[in-house]
């Protein structure tokens, strides 16, 4: 068999998993999650998440994932302990059931890109996403976002993933910082700034049960943890730098780039006199509806210019995700099976995108999956995950976090961590949601599928 890839430089694994983090969770979900939950109250609890679980919990897939050299499933094998082997494969299970409904979203954006150019998602908002997001037009444009998806993760690491991101992240940056300095320029730009600075530390109090899960929730999901991404792409790691250091820069580009995009949707939404009751309200409809909303306000030049900028933003911080959730599984089945990686990338992609079809075809079937991915697959595995490097790998983790960073001591206090507070943490959010899912009479449906309409 072939030597395995690894990735060229230091900067490209980091490029590669800030373009894994920053996605549509950045700029999509955390909107209408922050307006349902107190705007800054939940930003709060969201930083503190990152920080206590978000981290630590990265820490630990990479250090599985660099240990290993190999996919998420063979990875505890590969480290001598096969029967912790299904944690990896519900991350796996987890990453091909969000990326089927990721690349719904993902070709909605594409389509936004265009609708914005021509105009016409901006001139009736509402009508346009109603029109696009659903039925045969919503499986078209899902069909095209996969297909790009599966044209980058054929080439591989280097060629394919490494490259892409090289490209992508630094321009979802620069774009980015243009577009929040237009924004800073909007006679209405600082009551979207208040709503997302100033906590309302009430709120916090009030609704901590269901704030918690939710900010936690979001961490994770923000961080690529928990889907056995961060393994995978920790996998393809050959020299021994500090996984530390890398977490950690990974984490801050990825909460900086996550204020950065809430400091464009924010003022705009307020500049455009709506309420962040319509970035909550309209659930996967949010941003898709609101953003239109306020730029149809704008002279038409400068909503179209804004919204064609604004939505290419949000597709490279898409696809930058969706690649790494279809690299984990397809990394298991060329490691475990040599299946070579064109076959297994358009075999797994397809897979996906028919799996992907009931939400293009019913954005209820998508807040369907997307609600039991992150409320139950996700928390499974980064339970198991703490679990498993805090109090079974113990010393070993220690001495793979220790390469390229020296002394003991971060190693230690990140383990001990990881096997108290952060455990704990993880176990109160899994009850917590598990008590949502199943004994939650309005919100507890969830476990049960939406009927196809
Ligand atoms: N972190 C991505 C986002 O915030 O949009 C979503 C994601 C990508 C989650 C990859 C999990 C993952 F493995």
């Amino acid at each position: 068999m072939a030597e395995r890839e690894t990735w060229t430089t230091r900067l490209g694994f980091i490029l590669a998993a800030v373009g894994s983090a920053v996605g549509l969770g950045n700029i999509w979900r955390f909107p209408f999650l922050a307006a349902d939950s107190g705007g800054g109250a939940f930003l709060v609890v969201y930083l503190i998440a990152i920080l206590i679980v978000g981290i630590p919990a990265l820490l630990a897939e990479f250090v599985i994932g660099r240990r290993a050299n190999v996919d998420a499933i063979g990875a505890f094998r590969e480290i001598g302990k096969g029967n912790w082997r299904f944690i990896g494969a519900v991350g796996v299970l987890a990453s091909f059931w969000t990326l089927s409904y990721y690349s719904v979203i993902g070709g909605w954006v594409f389509r936004y890109v265009f609708g914005s150019a021509t105009g016409s998602a901006l001139a009736e908002p509402e009508a346009y996403f109603g029109a696009v997001s659903v039925g045969s037009s919503s499986v078209l444009t899902h069909i095209v976002f996969m297909a790009i998806t599966i044209g980058v993760v054929a080439f591989g690491i280097e060629r394919g993933i490494e490259l892409a991101t090289k490209f992508m992240v630094p321009s979802i940056v620069v774009l980015l910082l243009g577009l929040a300095a237009y924004a800073f320029t909007l006679p209405n730009a600082a009551p979207g700034y208040e709503f997302l600075f100033n906590p309302d530390f009430g709120t916090i109090s009030s609704n901590l049960a269901q704030i918690i899960p939710a900010a936690t929730g979001q961490a994770l999901f923000s961080l690529s943890v928990g889907f056995s991404v961060m393994i995978t792409y920790a996998s393809y790691l050959g020299e021994d730098d500090s996984l530390g250091a890398d977490g950690l820069t990974i984490a801050v580009t990825n909460t900086f780039i996550g204020i950065l995009a809430g400091m464009v949707v924010l003022p705009l939404l307020f500049a455009g006199g709506l309420s962040v009751g319509a970035a909550g309200g309209g659930g996967p409809g949010a941003v898709f509806v609101a953003i239109p909303i306020a730029l149809g306000d704008f002279p038409s030049l400068i909503g179209q210019i804004i919204g064609i900028v604004f939505f290419f933003v949000v597709l490279i911080a898409a696809l930058s995700s969706a690649i790494s959730l279809l690299e984990a599984p397809v990394a298991y089945v060329v490691d475990e099976f040599g299946v070579p990686r064109m076959q297994a990338t358009a075999g797994i992609g397809g897979s996906a995108f028919v799996l992907g079809i009931p939400s293009a075809w019913d954005t209820a079937w998508l807040t369907w999956f997307d609600g039991l991915g992150v409320a139950l697959l996700l928390p499974i595995t980064v339970l198991f995950v703490v679990i498993f490097v805090g109090w079974i790998l113990g010393d070993d983790a220690i001495d793979e976090i220790k390469k390229g960073m020296g002394g003991d001591s971060f190693g230690t206090v990140w383990l001990w961590s990881l096997r108290t507070f952060v455990l704990l943490a993880v176990v109160v959010v899994f009850l917590l949601n598990i008590h949502d899912l199943f004994f939650t009479v309005d919100e507890g449906t969830y476990i049960i599928p939406p009927p196809l309409q």
